[in-house]
Order: structure tokens, then sequence, then C-alpha cells
């Protein structure tokens, strides 16, 4: 008998879960991922990619596949996936633990200046020239292509494809972590003077804060969404206990 668990990754805070579930006897892990990075990092334990088509679909998915524990360790700023697992939880009575690391908060030397939205960072950057560092998923740069005035350098795991109708931006791909000594050159190199950062937590994407303090640049820090009130951990390790406990209680009771 295996407790059987579904991870919502998507960050590495899953795989590292992962990582230490891998190899146990008693469980059976199954890491979900959006499917929205084109080469995705390995992962050490099966995976399935792709929405699953709402609440309702994500419901039947734990049903058919006799889920025990559904651990929500996406991103914290995946707020709808975080909403339907909740909601598909509830409805189908599977344990659910959300792993969400802490957010960053701004220490002596930081210039932050917080907004409720990508929108609304985009809006703050004001009518004169910026040279704007956007460290945004894809999906998120829409609301600058309404502002061609400014110069953007934009870094992002995948290409930005098509690129922003703007007439001043540069791309990086590349991959976290980051370091701070790079990200100082980074920003240097190209004269940024504003950095556009969602509140993510995490050490792996952190640099690029720290660098803007070091550089003494002002930062518009996206506000995290709200996400639903369901039981939560901060980290691996204590996420790990939850399975324990979950895997131990089904042991118990002989199911
Ligand atoms: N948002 C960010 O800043 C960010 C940053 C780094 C990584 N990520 C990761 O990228 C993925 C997508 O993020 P998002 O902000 O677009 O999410 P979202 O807006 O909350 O979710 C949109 C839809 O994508 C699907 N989805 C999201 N996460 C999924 C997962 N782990 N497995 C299967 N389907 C998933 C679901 O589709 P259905 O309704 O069809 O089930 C969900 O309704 C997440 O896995 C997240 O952890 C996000």
């Amino acid at each position: 008998m295996t407790t059987r668990l579904l991870i919502l990754g998507g960050t590495t805070e899953a795989r590292r879960l992962a990582e230490r579930l891998a190899d146990r006897d008693d469980l059976t892990v199954t890491l979900s991922l959006a499917g929205r990075t084109l080469d995705p990092v390995k992962m050490p334990v099966p995976v399935r990619s792709g929405g699953f088509g709402g609440v309702a679909r994500l419901a039947a998915y734990l049903t058919e596949n006799a889920v025990d524990g559904l651990i929500d360790a996406t991103h914290p700023f995946a707020a709808q996936m975080s909403r339907h697992a909740a909601e598909a939880a509830a409805a189908t009575g599977v344990s659910l633990l959300a792993l969400r690391r802490p957010a960053w908060e701004a220490v002596e030397g930081d210039r932050w200046t917080e907004v409720g939205s990508v929108a609304e960072a985009a809006a703050a950057l004001g009518e004169g020239r910026r040279r704007a560092f956007l460290a945004l998923g894809r999906q998120e740069l829409a609301p600058f292509e309404a502002l061609p005035q400014h110069a953007y350098l934009i870094r992002s795991v995948d290409p930005v494809e098509p690129p922003l109708a703007v007439p001043d931006a540069v791309y990086v791909t590349a991959r976290g972590p980051f370091g701070v000594e790079a990200d100082v050159r980074l920003l240097a190199e190209h004269r940024i003077d504003l950095v556009v950062s969602k509140n993510a937590g995490g050490e792996a994407s952190y640099a690029k804060i720290a660098a803007a303090r070091r550089l003494g640049l002002p930062v518009l820090m996206v506000r995290r969404p709200a996400v639903p009130d369901v039981p939560a951990v901060a980290t691996v390790e204590e996420a790990l206990a939850w399975t324990d406990h979950l895997a131990a209680s089904r042991a118990k009771r002989g199911v």
C-alpha cells in the first residue's frame, strides 16, 4: 500500500521536495507542470504536463488517480492554480498542503515601491525615459508595449517570441539561480536605473534585488496575489514532515 501524492510544481521547492521523496517505497509521487517552459529541468519523479482543464477536471484527476495528498508547491504568483487546488481538494476530500516560500522583505538600503500588479508597475514607470530591468515571465510583458519611450532589459527562461513592439529592448535568456556579482555587472553594463520584480521570495532570483540595493537603484516590487486560506508551510522540510504524517496516518488506519 502506498500513499499517492500529487505535487503541483513549477518551482525549485517542488523539485527539491520531489528529490527528497523519489526513493520512498511507501509513496507514489507525481509532479505536475503547467507545461509553459520549453525545456523544463529534469525531474526526479514521473511528470504530468499541461493544465488539468479547470477545477472539475482536477477533481476528477485526483479521484481517478486515487490521490491521497495534494501539495500545492506552485509559484506564489500562480494564484489561479492555487485556487483550483483548494477547490478541488475541498470537493474530493483529498488532503491539501500549500508549500509557499516567504515573501522578501525590504532591508536597509532597499528603495522599493510596492505595487499591486505588473500593469501597475508599468504605469509607475512614468513619462520620462527609464532604463528598466524586467525580470518577468514572457506572458507578463504586454503592459510595457504601451510604453515604448523606455529602454528595457528583459530576462526570461525562454525567448520572448514575438519580441515586444518597442524600439529599445534587449533580451537575456537565462535560468536561475543568479549570482549577486553577475547581476550587479548586468545592471551596470546596461545602465539600468530601475528594476521591476515580482515578490517571488526564495533565493534563486533574489540576486537582482541585492544587486539593485548595491547600486542604489529603485525597485518596483509587485506584491503577491491573494491565495486561498489552506494549511500551508514555508519549507521543504515541513512539507516532508506533513507527508510523513499523512503516510503514517494512512498506514495506521490500514488504508
Ligand atoms: N507566475 C509566476 O510568476 C511563475 C514563476 C515561476 C514559475 N511559475 C510556474 O509556472 C506555472 C504556471 O504559472 P501561472 O502563473 O501561469 O499559473 P496560474 O495563472 O495560477 O495558472 C493558470 C493555469 O495553468 C495551469 N497550471 C498552472 N500550474 C500548473 C501545474 N503545476 N500543473 C498543471 N497545470 C498548471 C492550470 O490550468 P487548468 O485550469 O487547465 O488546470 C491553471 O489554471 C506554475 O506551475 C507555476 O508554479 C510561475
